[in-house]
């Protein structure tokens, strides 16, 4: 059996901690797997690893206890089971004393401000990058890790613009000394879990591997890479039905998305700077889909008594034959973080088993998964699933 690292940056946020109870409770055979699109009747003959393989750690800013934070999510947003999370309290404090302090750079006032006045804030990008690098490499040293994946579950930094990067790592490297590198936190994980030879996810909108020189650091290392922004509620949706009017040749007038939720994710996306990230990667895909713009609108706001529950009110105003318009409204109310975490868990899964084939570079078999899935155009999700299972089937996507 070989041991398989996740290291969680963002370690003790909602999605995370409801990533570490559910590994606990899944290698302890304490839930049935629901949600987990791996434990699908397709995915049984892949070579992947067993939930129970799986040793966690990672970086965080906030100095709050692992298990403090699951029955946070357990008694203010009834998300979790409180004897769950009691039952898998010693797993969740012997990670807890595997999370080590993250890095804050170009991360913005608002998660700045969420930080302990122990996080290192002055150090330059290639200092960051190597103490990063440090912490992952000691974890797999201490731990006996054939592999570590590397997941970015942090708070959503404020939007960075991929195209103002240099376009090749050997240009991008040298600004890694300067004040003025234009890389937030999430590249910087990205540089250091990758410059390790272990893989990287990005789970959220920030910018992580997306730019094009961090794919080619990603191919010289023979390691491989995947985002951006995990695709659990709303979008979903969109990607579901958005093809039922582009198919049906209805035209799509407007789409108005309304969201609101009350976690701490949703106070970080309060700020603007924040917010314009998620609406971006929430948003594209309509038009992509359709092959039109039609009128969108995605509001987000925080209402602090929902907790993780997070109701989306979706209005599409469409026009049918003879050109009369008509409505279809849908509400979807979800817990933010048990609708993430199995994807966390099936996206490390699926990335060391495409270590297991070689695979290097950017994962785009990982599509479905995705808002904004890195090199690929396709934004259909059932074409996206296709993706995954000719992959699995060993046919090229
Ligand atoms: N359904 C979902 O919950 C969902 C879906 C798609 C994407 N996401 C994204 O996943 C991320 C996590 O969501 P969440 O609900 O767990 O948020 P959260 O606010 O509960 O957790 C984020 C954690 O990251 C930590 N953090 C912030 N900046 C950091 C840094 N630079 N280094 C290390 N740690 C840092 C915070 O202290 C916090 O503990 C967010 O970016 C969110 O937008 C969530």
């Amino acid at each position: 059996m070989s041991r398989i690292g996740l290291w969680l940056v963002g370690a003790r946020g909602g999605v995370a901690s409801t990533v570490l109870t559910g590994l606990a409770a899944l290698s302890q055979g304490k839930t049935r797997p629901i949600g987990l699109t791996t434990e699908l009747p397709l995915f049984a003959g892949l070579d992947m690893a067993a939930w129970a393989d799986f040793v966690a750690g990672g970086h965080e800013i906030r100095t709050i206890r692992l298990a403090d934070a699951a029955m946070d999510l357990a008694t203010r947003s009834r998300a979790l089971d409180p004897d769950l999370v009691e039952q898998v309290r010693p797993e969740l404090d012997a990670i807890d004393h595997r999370i080590r302090p993250g890095a804050l750079h170009r991360v913005g006032s608002t998660i700045a401000a969420l930080a302990d006045p122990g996080v290192p804030r002055d150090d330059s990008p290639r200092d960051s990058i190597a103490r990063l690098r440090q912490d992952i490499e000691d974890f797999a040293a201490s731990e006996q890790l054939a592999h570590v994946v590397v997941v970015n579950v942090a708070s959503t930094e404020p939007a960075v613009d991929p195209s103002r990067l240099p376009a090749t790592w050997d240009e991008l490297e040298p600004t890694l000394d300067d004040e003025a590198c234009p890389l937030p936190a999430s590249s910087l994980y990205a540089i250091a879990a990758l410059e390790s030879g272990c893989s990287y996810v990005n789970f959220t909108p920030s910018l992580g591997s997306l730019p094009e020189a961090i794919d080619q650091l990603a191919r010289r290392q023979k390691s491989r890479h995947m985002g951006r922004d995990g695709k659990t509620g709303e979008t979903l949706m969109k990607s579901v039905l958005a093809p039922l009017f582009a198919h049906r040749h209805l035209e799509v007038m407007s789409w108005v998305g309304h969201n609101i939720f009350g976690n701490l994710d949703a106070r970080v996306l309060a700020d603007p700077a924040n917010k314009k990230a998620k609406v971006a990667s929430k948003d594209h895909l309509l038009r992509e889909i359709l092959g039109y713009a039609p009128q969108t609108l995605v509001s987000m706001e925080s209402i602090e008594s929902l907790g993780d529950w997070k109701t989306a009110w979706d209005h599409i105003h469409f026009r049918g034959f003879l050109g009369t318009p008509m409505t279809l409204q849908f509400t979807w109310q979800g817990c933010d973080s048990l609708l993430a975490a199995p994807l966390v868990l099936d996206l490390a899964r699926l990335t060391d088993a495409a270590r297991r084939r070689g695979e290097v570079g950017t994962l785009h078999f990982l599509a479905s998964f995705f808002k904004s899935p890195q090199g690929v155009a396709q934004q259909e999700f059932i074409r996206q699933f296709e993706m995954l299972e000719a992959w699995v089937k060993g046919r090229k996507t």
